[in-house]
């Protein structure tokens, strides 16, 4: 495993995992393929081009195109796929699920096929603890069955069961991690924590779905980055690992962090109509990851108020992206019903 091919690597946890492999791996070459949607942004790998130049190399292209896909794996010469290719969103899923199930499902099965046809060392993928659904009491394990409520998480969900059948009927080499929510470095600001902390750094409300107290377990991306490294390089095939903190906070917790953290007041947090179909709670059981040796670095109060600052610290990243017109129209889409509503009942 030194060639590695990171689908979506410019999109937010693949962009970071990208510099910390090459960082950590002096001998590794990557290549990053990726669609660049509105979520995949060269700007995310900069720096990388700049000072991995000879190791590292982008190619346009999506994950669904089987011939092109092949194409990159061979001028390469790669030997293990890390898929973080997907559409992502939930709020976005409930909008257009269609491209979820092109990506996700079919994609990955592209990628599948790739790696069984030309017998790669390995194929991992990138799943989420969404595809456990809610669990409102104890934590999920990964022998749990899969319950997903939405159109993203069936769509990972299935494309976890493609990746589990590859290997059950021809051997392909997988491996699979389920994530809980990362934060961290160049996020595109729709998820919740770089979307409250832009809006309260601009002085606008912080939209809160609901009574704001469903659980999520906020995990540092790099955290994140080095239990997918550890599955590489440690983990048994066929297996799932599931990485997160292993505790989790409301949302309102969460959100009163990222207020403080900005010195910003209580007063901007408004309660609006809830997410469809949102699911409550996620909390995972991270013991069988422990076990290969690995820690959480971050508890998640650490994890939000380090991602709080480094928006601070980074508008350049972020200022073009929030008053562009794809983001604004998403924007309105989202939040403009809400947000008014509730300023007319005030
Ligand atoms: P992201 O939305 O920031 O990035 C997704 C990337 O995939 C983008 O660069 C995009 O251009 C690319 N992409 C989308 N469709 C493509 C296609 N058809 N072909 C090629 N490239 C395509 O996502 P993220 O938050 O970095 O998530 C990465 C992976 O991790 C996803 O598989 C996601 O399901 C999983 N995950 C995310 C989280 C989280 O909290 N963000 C948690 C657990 C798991
Ligand atoms: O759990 C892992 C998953 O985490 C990943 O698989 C997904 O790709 C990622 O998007 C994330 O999903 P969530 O739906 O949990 O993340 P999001 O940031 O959209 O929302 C986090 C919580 O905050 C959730 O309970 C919904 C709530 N929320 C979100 C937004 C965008 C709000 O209250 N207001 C908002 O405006």
């Amino acid at each position: 495993m030194r060639r590695l091919m990171v689908t979506g690597g410019a999109g937010f946890i693949g962009s970071n995992f990208v510099r910390y492999m090459l960082e950590k791996y002096p001998e590794y070459f990557i290549l990053v393929y990726d669609k660049l949607t509105y979520a995949g942004r060269l700007e995310n790998l900069e720096d990388v081009a700049a000072k991995f130049a000879g190791r590292y190399a982008f190619v346009k292209g999506d994950i669904c195109d089987a011939a092109a896909v092949e194409e990159a794996a061979r001028t390469y010469a790669i030997d293990t796929i890390v898929n973080f290719a997907a559409e992502t969103h939930v709020d976005r899923s409930l909008m257009e699920p269609g491209s979820f199930i092109q990506t996700d499902v079919y994609g990955t099965f592209v990628l599948l096929e790739t790696a069984k046809r030309l017998g790669l060392e390995r194929y991992h993928q990138i799943s989420t603890d969404e595809v456990y659904g809610q669990v409102l009491t104890g934590r999920s394990k990964e022998s749990d069955p899969l319950a997903p409520r939405s159109p993203y998480s069936a769509s990972k969900a299935s494309g976890d069961l493609m990746t589990l059948a590859y290997w059950e009927s021809w051997q392909v080499p997988v491996t699979l991690t389920r994530g809980s929510n990362n934060i961290g470095p160049y996020q595109y600001p729709e998820k919740v924590v770089p979307l409250f902390t832009i809006n309260a750094l601009d002085d606008q409300p912080l939209p809160v779905y609901g009574d704001g107290l469903q659980m999520r377990d906020y995990q540092y991306v790099l955290d994140h980055c080095e239990g997918i490294d550890v599955v590489l390089h440690r983990g048994a095939l066929g297996e799932i690992y599931n990485v997160g903190t292993g505790s989790e906070m409301p949302n309102l917790e969460m959100t009163q962090i990222v207020l403080e953290t900005l010195g910003k007041p209580a007063s901007l947090i408004q309660h609006v109509e809830d997410r469809a179909g949102h699911d409550r709670r996620y909390a995972l059981d991270v013991s069988k990851l422990r076990a290969l040796g690995w820690e959480s670095r971050h508890t998640c109060a650490e994890a939000i108020e380090k991602t709080v600052r480094w928006y601070a610290e980074n508008a350049w990243w972020w200022r073009p992206i929030k008053s562009g017109e794809l983001y604004q129209a998403y924007y309105a889409q989202q939040y403009g019903k809400r947000l008014s509503e509730k300023a007319e009942r005030r």
